[in-house]
């Protein structure tokens, strides 16, 4: 029996419409892996394999466009990623008391999601609004001038 796709059509079809747009199928890459994520929250070894397809383009070359970019996932991710900045003005400005209250809140360290699969913990460099650091980003939402006390209120609205 053929295995079934990851992909379904509506997706294909997306990323067929992203593709049209470009020169090169190749170079609508990371636009396809996005669309990818946007459908199963990561990028999956079979879901690049049949993105890597369409886009002709050998699985190893996506996979290197996918791990350049901090915000494709490679693995299983929560339902909410908490993107906490780890450069220089938020770690002057709060980042260890940020983070020691999130992995203390959450129970998990960098790279874990939580075991009710609400919340994953990442670094990422420069969010550029050092001005208002400490920050971090939950999925498209960046968070400035935190405290712990409101980050508590914050992670209140994802459920
Ligand atoms: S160092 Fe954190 S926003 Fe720039």
């Amino acid at each position: 029996m053929a295995e079934e796709n990851i992909l379904s059509e509506k997706e294909i079809t997306e990323i067929r419409e992203i593709y049209s747009h470009f020169p090169l199928k190749s170079a609508a890459c990371i636009e396809g892996l996005k669309v990818v994520q946007k459908y199963h929250r990561w990028v999956s070894d079979k879901a690049l394999k049949e993105l890597a397809a369409i886009l002709e383009m050998s699985p190893d070359a996506v996979d290197s466009v996918a791990t350049y970019y901090s915000l494709i996932f490679r693995k299983p991710v929560g339902r909410h990623v908490i993107l906490v900045c780890n450069s220089m003005s938020c770690w002057i400005m709060g980042y260890e008391e940020i983070l020691a209250f999130l992995k203390g809140k959450l129970g998990i360290e960098y790279g874990e999601t939580t075991p009710d699969d609400r919340f994953t913990l990442l670094a990422i460099p420069c969010l550029g609004t050092c001005d208002h650091a400490p920050a971090l980003i939950i999925d498209e939402d960046l968070h400035r001038d935190l405290t712990p006390n409101k980050l508590e209120e914050i992670l209140k609205k994802y459920e």
